[in-house]
């Protein structure tokens, strides 16, 4: 094995040129993965953690360039589901054994503070921990939905690259982004942060930087997921990420913070056959199928061809089981909390 895989393997650390190197060359790929399958197995063991996710609203102010809700694109039928409906949802999820809901929409003001409260508070009875990933809001609404029962926040800092920042999120400010994470931090929330994989000028450098960024903010999960382009934005002519650099840039994760929670994510699945299996022996540990019923879960088109987008909630849980015991791993029947173990 290389000196360098076996260094990231052991010392969990390497230099931002070191990274560099191991990003910009796939000649150490078939190593790292195999090398982040070790660490995941060492540090979070075999339990795979179930999220059930639950796309409530598509409607979005924000106007980024690469994601099909943005709120120029015309070609989508908006929704919001009632808080009945949302809770509902999650009811559901809990009846199929999920200890998780991820509450996922665009980034509005189309749920009141007080709203969001009186759902989360609802979806608190059924026992179930809570991931909210909602954008940007303030510190004091964080604070209230923490309070509510709130325990996880997903927000992607989606590239450290200002510049592609910038480029790519014109009405937004990269450091409000990294004070939304920052002020998650100290309310206590877990807190998942990630990057998209392939985005136009983005360089082995500006991944590597990810990387970094990523551990020093202490994020607790990382979500990575290869640029898809959709259509129905300016972006629909460029070339988009491969599944094998989100795959290779998710083991780094796994090798620089061994203890994490890593996804293996629903955009890695569109672009490969069994691709989140794939990524679940290459350094993830979670997988968030989607509960969003049918009618609704369509019109929630960040990329085209969404994996599981026809796929009945019962169904695909339990074929997901299914391919996890195949390999050799096992459903978990916790929460699936961060368990600092470095
Ligand atoms: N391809 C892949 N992922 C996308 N997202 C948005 N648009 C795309 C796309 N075209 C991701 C963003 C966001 C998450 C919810 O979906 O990273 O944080």
């Amino acid at each position: 094995m290389n000196k360098i895989v076996r260094k990231i393997e052991k010392q969990h650390n390497l230099s931002l040129e070191e990274l560099v190197l191991l990003i910009g060359n796939d000649c150490y790929d078939k190593d790292l993965f195999e090398a982040a399958d070790r660490v995941r197995q060492k540090y979070v063991g075999d339990g795979v953690h179930l999220r059930g996710l639950i796309e409530f609203s598509n409607v979005c102010s924000r106007s980024c360039f690469y994601c099909g809700l943005r709120c120029e694109n015309r070609n989508v039928n908006r929704y919001s589901l009632g808080a009945d409906e949302i809770i509902s949802l999650a009811g559901r999820a809990k009846e199929l054994g999920y200890k998780t809901v991820v509450l996922q929409s665009g980034e509005s003001s189309v749920y009141s503070v007080d709203k969001m409260v009186y759902i989360l508070r609802e979806i608190k009875k059924f026992d179930l921990a809570i991931t909210l990933s909602i954008g940007e809001k303030s510190y004091e609404e964080y604070k209230q939905f923490k309070n509510a029962g709130a325990d996880r926040f997903l927000l992607r800092i989606e590239t450290t690259d200002t510049a592609i920042y910038k480029a790519l999120h014109p009405d937004m400010d990269f450091s409000n982004r990294v004070k939304c994470l920052r002020n998650l931090k100290k309310l206590g929330y877990e807190v998942g942060t990630g990057c998209l994989i392939g985005l136009p000028s983005q360089t082995p450098l500006s991944l590597a930087r990810d990387l970094l960024f990523f551990r020093e903010i202490g994020a607790d999960m990382i979500g990575l997921g290869p640029f898809i382009p959709n259509p129905d934005t300016p972006l629909s002519l460029e070339r988009g990420g491969t599944f094998e650099m989100a795959r290779k840039v998710m083991a780094l994760v796994r090798l620089l913070m061994p203890d994490i929670n890593i996804p293996a994510t629903t955009a890695m699945e569109t672009l490969s056959p069994d691709g989140r299996i794939l990524a679940l022996q290459s350094g993830a540990n979670v997988v968030m199928p989607n509960v969003t019923d049918f009618v609704h879960k369509k019109y929630y088109n960040l990329y085209p061809g969404k994996s599981g987008a026809d796929v009945p909630a019962a169904f695909a849980k339990r074929a997901l089981e299914e391919k996890i015991e195949k390999i050799g791993r096992f459903v978990s029947e916790d929460f699936g909390f961060r368990k600092k173990n470095i």
